[in-house]
């Protein structure tokens, strides 16, 4: 995904723009820029590369102007370079995009034969040719880009300036999401919330096909075909838009240790207020329901795997998880009494809002799992809940992760309770084991220093395996994730019964094979799989807590877990995962939090 932001503003805007630019760097980071109209005179300045390049760029060559757009990128069409760098230009028009438009060679080889020749890779650029090109046609600004809108195909955020506008400014949704923010004698367009706090906390999500046109005065809006739209304003919890490290090295740290906290908001969210029974909107109802289905990607699919145990043995409720790029095209046979459950913690992921919409109509009900109420995926499902970890910078994500499992098993308990699996004994049962999350959590953060040590024995290796049985094989999914996505070592995920069928050939004295098993039914059989491991040299890291450790002897390192009840150790061992993808990571110097090549959420399938 990228980040756009724009400002209409009363003063010189490109320090403004900058500003809100790092709060939409998580987004992207492989180049950034700013277009401003200075008395009428387009102008722009690009850096390929962190978004320090292009301040340091404006230090020595400065921008002026007090209308601008900004953009962070990460690249879909064409390297990161600074030819690729938005903002874009043709002529009299610049524009910044977000998304992906998916007939943009179509309309590049229209716009060559009208004699408009392309510069660079991008499809971007392609909206600022056609843009133009209508211009020429006579058509204003806002005639023009109607007109453009018209023609495009794909997801997009648009934000567009104009040379000789020095009060005009357009932006566009579709498939991407795009605020517009009030100021006082100023509007601005933005990403999200997060880009606009430093302005405004007076925000208008627009919806699905709008556009704006914006002066200083203030915003109309437009549907898709063209007629004027009322949308409301609403006064975002700043609260909630903050961004800082709160004295940690990096966000991914911070977000680590808030864990405690945020599943103990979650948890009193979820539950009546004397917490002795679940509270959910009356759509969250399993009684009719016959089987559950439930879409993500990445991590947030590593937490419907897990789920998918909760809701079968504690429910006893069919249960389907897909990978959200995988779902529509397998044709999926849905029931319509069947519930879909799409997590996602930005609630902008395409591949996940696509599979949303492809089962529109198909199942009795859509819930979303998502953190942030205002996004894409909460606003399409029938009903959103939040899992209350406020922002999540850091582009891999923790504290989204066990705030997601946590809403699950909470769902998990709802549908078992809907379905008469569940009496209030055996419910104050489950919740006792839940409530004791937020502290053994804390008791998982405090082996810090020892995964640290781990971390330093791992951190040379080219390549790691986890293991998990049952509910922790899901866990050994996202902890592969978590190394690979921070420290770039390859790491694979596997079943620890499926080792010996082929995986086996990959263990010599070399590997790293981190086992995730606290001392629960299927230990002994994780025990089995070690010593085959071991009697072929493989280097056995096992977490577990005393019992187990006792139990397995010897490894070549391991880290002493606190025991936790069975139904909440998936959500426990997230937290030594993550650490040892964090510690891996600083031991070989790669970049925490904006790792190479990724994006915090991915808008574009
Ligand atoms: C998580 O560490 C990854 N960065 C990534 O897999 C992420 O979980 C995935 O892109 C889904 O994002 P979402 O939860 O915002 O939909």
């Amino acid at each position: 995904m990228c980040g756009i932001v724009g400002v209409l503003g009363s003063h010189e805007v490109a320090p403004l723009i900058l500003e809100s630019l790092k709060r939409l760097e998580y987004r992207g980071y492989d180049s950034a820029g700013i277009a401003t109209v200075n008395a009428g005179v387009l102008d722009r300045r690009r850096a390929v590369g962190k978004l320090v390049n292009l301040s340091d760029l404006l230090v020595h060559d400065s921008l002026a102007g007090k209308a601008g757009i900004g953009h962070t990128r990460w690249a879909t069409h064409g390297e990161p370079n600074v030819g690729n760098a938005h903002p874009h230009r043709s002529g009299p028009v610049s524009v910044v995009h977000n998304g992906i438009i998916e007939n943009f060679r179509i309309l590049r080889e229209e716009l060559a034969a009208a004699g408009l020749a392309h510069e660079t890779d991008t499809d971007t650029e392609t909206v600022a040719l056609l843009t133009r090109h209508l211009l020429d046609q006579g058509m204003t600004p806002q005639e023009a880009v109607g007109a453009t809108l018209k023609r495009l195909e794909g997801a997009f955020a648009l934000a567009f300036l104009f040379e000789g506008h020095d009060d005009l400014m357009i932006g566009a949704r579709k498939g991407s999401p795009l605020a517009v923010g009030h100021g006082t004698g100023e509007m601005y367009l933005g990403s999200d919330a997060i880009a606009l706090a430093p302005m405004t906390d007076l925000v208008t999500y627009l919806e699905e096909g709008d556009w704006v046109v914006l002066t200083r005065a203030g915003a109309t809006f437009y549907d898709m075909a063209g007629n004027r739209v009322n949308r409301s304003v609403t006064r975002i919890q700043l609260e909630q838009t903050r961004i800082d490290k709160a004295g940690h090295k990096h966000f991914m740290a911070k977000e680590i240790a808030e864990q405690p906290a945020v599943l103990g908001a979650v948890t009193a969210f979820h539950l009546a207020p004397d917490g002795t029974d679940l509270a959910f909107p009356p759509e969250v109802d399993f009684s009719t329901c016959d089987r559950v289905t439930m879409v993500a990607c990445g991590t947030g699919h590593y937490a419907t795997q897990v789920a998918k145990y909760w809701f079968e043995q504690i429910a006893g409720l069919p249960c389907d998880i897909d990978i959200a790029s995988e779902f529509r095209y397998r044709q999926p046979v849905l029931s319509d009494k069947g519930i879909g459950i799409f997590v996602s913690q930005s609630g902008e992921t395409a591949d996940t809002l696509a599979a949303l919409r492809h089962v529109e109509g198909k199942l009795s009900r859509t819930i979303g799992v998502v953190n942030v109420p205002t996004s894409s995926i909460a606003r399409e499902t029938d009903v959103a809940l939040p899992i209350l970890a406020g922002p999540e910078i850091s582009v891999a994500s923790t504290k989204g992760f066990t705030a997601q499992l946590l809403v699950l098993l909470l769902m998990a308990l709802k549908a078992a309770q809907d379905r008469g699996r569940l009496d209030a004994a055996q419910l104050a049962a489950k919740l006792a084991d839940i409530k004791v999350l937020p502290g053994l959590l804390a008791q998982a953060l405090d082996r810090e220093d020892d995964i640290k040590t781990l971390a330093a024995k791992i951190a040379e290796s080219q390549h790691a395996l986890f293991l998990g049985r049952g509910v922790m094989f899901p866990l050994a999914l996202e902890a592969a994730l978590k190394l690979k996505e921070l420290s770039y070592i390859h790491a694979e995920g596997y079943a620890s019964g499926e080792l010996k069928h082929g995986p086996i050939a990959l263990i010599d004295k070399t590997m790293p094979v981190i086992v995730l098993a606290p001392r629960d039914a299927l230990y002994d059989k994780t025990v089995s799989n070690m010593q085959e491991v071991m009697a072929r040299q493989g280097l056995v890291v096992l977490i577990s807590d005393r019992a187990g450790l006792e139990e397995a002897g010897k490894v070549w390192a391991q880290l002493a877990m606190p025991t936790v009840p069975e139904l909440i150790a998936p959500i426990v061992y997230a937290v030594p995962a993550q650490l040892l993808a964090y510690h891996t990571a600083l031991a070989r110097g790669t970049d925490v939090d904006q790792p190479r090549n990724l994006a915090k959420s991915v808008t574009v399938e």
